[in-house]
């Protein structure tokens, strides 16, 4: 090996040493798990505290006392499932406080006594041993309380070294079985004996028959013999005076008819009170029953033990026959008389089974598991004491046949219809059940909706998951008692009411196909405390926000929230559960809604309006659209023709009381800039030798457009003035193009006289310019005005005036 090797080699034991003292640490500091480590020899670094060390599933052949002596505090040590061939118990000299010593399955053959005095646990079981490896110093670990031991053969003398100590298990493993001296287990003092015989070989009877003397509770494992009926060894009947055992469990066992009967009739006499058979196959020579085990079976029935003894309970679990020709009715004849509370026949393929003869002392059957159907129990009224009866997995059709078979049982609280084939279809006739019965789970069966038609009036507990139920209708009988009530794995699409379950607790309502629950549920279900909702196809919308707030308002337990509850729809939500889903409260609520686009809608045209008011954006308006009507005209009518006499653009009219403001702001706001406007005021430009009408006639006719500014006092003092002027000129009063207005000042419609009806057409038609109060407007109202006048005047007219 080359010096890098060796670093290597050590580099990674160090890793690994230091790796497993911080797992250690971390996870306990006294408990060391090197179990499935692939070990083969003790590690040497185990902390010196550890007091619980799991060296089990390596492959560990050989430990020495170094290995252990540094464990002062070692309490548990499991060396289970290695390759130890031989064992010495002086390696745990030093550990004085070791309790517990699992050595089970390895290869030990031998090994070397020494005392371990605080032992209580020590297994020994599934080695090669050939004779009890009990030893001397055995008898004084007086704290001992389990020993499990193998060997291939047991000799009487084997347990003298302990029948002084009060075990409370020996558990005896007994692989390539040899022999066995009868009257040897009988030595042993222990409150449980559990024997595991060979899987392979024909089983030595003495052991049950010396165990059932032996211990209160006793199981056996593996139970079979093919030998013939005659070499089975019958016990002795001094033997049953002996019986210690009450609780006996045989596993495994692969027996003939004729022996099963024997061992039947024994322990049936016996005082044993809990009997459990499991993986039982009963067998005839191929497939027969022989004549004498056939004789047997008649003398059998005719004995008509109606069955007393100390028998309670009897569990067969598994069972097989394979014995096809003979009269099963004979076996079920004596299954039904016996006279037992409790009863299982589990997994048994049993077809049927008979109604008791007598008044049945059974309490509880259990039936599960098995062939049974509608014929069941028909018509009997002898199972008055029943008060469970379990008859899952079978094969029962009819609802109210069942509900007739309970009818008698006057005791009936409990039944397990479960994982059958039920159905009830309305027209069927009516049902009637024990009124006693206050549990039924018809879980697992084909029921629909009408199964509410057919249920016992006072039950508290109704399990009716896993059916095709689409509705609880209405108007069904009222279960006043019902408490719990399952309804999950079926097809509902909302909870139910409670108006049928006034005393409703607890309601499972998972994995159905609810898309958005109606919240009336807590309105109707108030006594509901407990709700299971789960994994439905919730379609996350506005109502399911209401009943997911209504459910946190009624402060009830939501079951498997929040992991269970997630949206199915839409889409887009698919997967996200449900408390993360948020709608606004203005989504959902129509009124809300309504109300606040109502209270928008006000607010605008609040708004508009203080607008309009505070910033007079109507009068904006009504110029813009002025000026463009204004610049449209001109477009359209150019008037060429009027050219050659007109010398002005417009002629001003106003009324004396209005001058100043007509000199100081029109005028020269008018005639000032560059678009300079010619007018003809009749005061200015005033011809002699004519009338003032004639000045203005004459004024207005050279002028192109005639303004007129009115105000109140224009119109009492001034309009007459110009009426006759109107009179001529028809062209003005059909067209209003040449005439403008401005409005000085509001004049109020009664102040305008009646007979001046232009006037009152013009101001109705709001066709004038308003002079506004506010000078930031006057700009626009000048621009407006000026382009109503604008025009060309003939270039020989402009000349001149240059
Ligand atoms: C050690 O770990 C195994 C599984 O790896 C587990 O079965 C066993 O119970 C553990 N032993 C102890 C003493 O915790
Ligand atoms: C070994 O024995 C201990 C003590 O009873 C037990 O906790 C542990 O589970 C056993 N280990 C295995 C792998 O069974
Ligand atoms: C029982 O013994 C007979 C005869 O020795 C043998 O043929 C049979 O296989 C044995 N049965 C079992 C279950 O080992
Ligand atoms: C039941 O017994 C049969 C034969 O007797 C055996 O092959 C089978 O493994 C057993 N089953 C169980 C679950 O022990
Ligand atoms: C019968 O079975 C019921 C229900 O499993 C149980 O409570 C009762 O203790 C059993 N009685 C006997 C005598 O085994
Ligand atoms: C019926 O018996 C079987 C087998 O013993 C058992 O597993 C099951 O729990 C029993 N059922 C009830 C409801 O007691
Ligand atoms: C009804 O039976 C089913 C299936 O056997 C079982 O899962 C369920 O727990 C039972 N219900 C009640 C209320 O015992």
């Amino acid at each position: 090996m080359g010096p890098l090797t060796s670093i290597f080699i050590f580099a990674w034991v160090f890793i690994f040493t230091l790796w497993n003292n911080i797992q250690l640490t971390v996870e306990n500091e006294f408990i060391a798990n090197y179990s499935s480590s692939f070990l083969t020899s003790v590690p040497k670094n185990i902390l010196v505290r550890t007091r619980v060390l799991d060296l089990s599933y390596n492959r560990i052949s050989e430990f020495t006392l170094f290995d252990f002596m540094f464990l002062s505090d070692l309490q548990v040590l499991n060396l289970s499932h290695n390759l130890i061939a031989e064992l010495d118990l002086n390696v745990f000299m030093f550990n004085q406080d070791l309790e517990y010593l699992d050595l089970s399955h390895n290869n030990i053959l031998k090994v070397y006594c020494q005392t371990v005095a605080r032992l209580r646990h020590l297994d020994l079981s599934f080695n090669e041993f050939t004779a009890l490896p009990i030893c001397h110093e055995f008898g004084t670990m007086f704290h001992l309380e389990y020993l499990g031991l193998s060997a291939t053969m047991i000799k009487r003398s084997d347990f003298r070294y302990i029948t002084h100590l009060q075990l409370h298990t020996v558990f005896l493993t007994l692989q390539d079985f040899s022999g066995y001296e009868p009257q040897s287990l009988t030595a042993l003092n222990t409150r449980s004996l559990h024997i595991v015989f060979a899987a392979n070989q024909n089983f030595s009877f003495f052991l049950l028959y010396d165990g059932m003397s032996t211990s209160e509770n006793l199981k056996i494992t593996n139970i079979r013999y093919t030998l013939s009926y005659k070499d089975f060894p019958s016990p002795s009947l001094k033997f049953l005076k002996k019986i210690k055992t009450t609780a006996l469990t045989l596993d495994n066992v692969d027996l003939r008819w004729g022996i099963i009967f024997q061992i039947f009739l024994l322990i049936w006499y016996s005082p044993v009170e809990f009997w459990t058979v499991k993986n039982l196959t009963f067998r005839g020579s191929v497939g027969k029953l022989t004549e004498y085990e056939y004789l047997f079976l008649l003398s059998f029935q005719e004995q008509s033990v109606y069955w007393g003894g100390s028998m309670k309970a009897l569990t067969l679990e598994h069972a097989r026959n394979k014995v096809y020709y003979f009269n099963q009715a004979i076996l079920y004849r004596q299954f039904s008389e016996m006279n037992i509370e409790n009863l299982t026949i589990y997994d048994a393929c049993m077809p049927h089974m008979l109604c008791p003869k007598r008044t049945s002392s059974f309490q509880y059957l259990n039936f599960s598991h098995n062939a049974l159907t509608d014929e069941l129990f028909q018509n009997c009224v002898t199972l008055t004491d029943l008060k469970s009866l379990i008859l899952q997995r079978n094969k029962f059709e009819s609802l109210s046949k069942v509900s007739f078979m309970t009818s008698s049982m006057k005791s009936l609280k409990y039944l397990d219809m479960s994982s059958n084939l039920l159905h009830h279809d309305g027209a069927e006739k009516r049902c009637q059940w024990a009124d006693s019965l206050a549990k039924l789970n018809l879980s697992y069966n084909q029921l629909t909706e009408s199964v509410f038609e057919c249920l016992p009036v006072n039950i508290k507990i109704l399990d009716l998951q896993n059916n095709q139920i689409a509705s609880v209708p209405k108007g069904i009988a009222e279960l006043k008692s019902l408490r719990e009530l399952n309804l999950a794995l079926n097809r509902l699409t909302d909870l139910p009411g409670c108006s049928v379950f006034p005393a409703l607790a607890a309601l499972n309502m998972e994995m159905n196909s609810i898309l958005t629950p109606s919240a009336d549920f807590f309105q109707s279900c108030q006594r509901v405390v407990e709700l299971r909702a789960g994994c439905n196809p919730f379609k996350c919308s506005c109502e399911l926000r209401a009943f997911i707030r209504l459910e946190k308002q009624s402060r009830r337990e939501l079951s498997g929230w929040p992991e269970a509850y997630m949206c199915q729809y839409p889409e887009d939500l698919r997967g996200t559960q449900l408390k993360d889903f948020h709608l606004s409260e203005l989504s959902c609520n129509t009124t809300l809604l309504l109300v606040t686009a109502l209270l928008l809608t006000l607010v605008l045209v609040a708004v508009v309006a203080f607008l309009c008011i505070y910033f007079d954006a109507l009068w904006y308006v009504r110029m813009i659209w002025q000026w463009t009507q204004t610049k449209r005209r001109a477009w359209h009518s150019y008037p060429r023709e009027q050219e050659n006499i007109l010398q002005f653009h417009a002629f001003i009219s106003y009324s004396e009381r209005d001058s100043l403001w007509v000199k100081n702001e029109l005028i020269p706001n008018l005639e000032k800039g560059e678009g300079c406007v010619q007018l003809c005021q009749h005061e200015r430009n005033f011809v002699p030798g004519k009338s003032i009408v004639e000045n203005i006639i004459n004024c207005i006719e050279k002028s192109y457009k005639s303004i007129f500014v009115l105000s109140p006092n224009f119109v009492q003092s001034e309009w007459c003035h110009y009426e006759l002027y109107f009179a001529h000129h028809k062209l003005f009063s059909e067209s209003s193009n040449s005439l403008i207005l401005i409005l000085l000042e509001p004049i109020p419609p009664y102040v305008i006289p009646a007979r001046y009806h232009k006037l009152k057409v013009l101001m109705a038609k709001r066709t004038y310019l308003e002079w506004p109060k506010e000078r930031s407007k006057r700009a626009l109202f000048w621009a407006n005005l000026r382009a109503t006048i604008s025009i060309n005047l003939p270039m020989s007219f402009e000349a001149n005036e240059e």
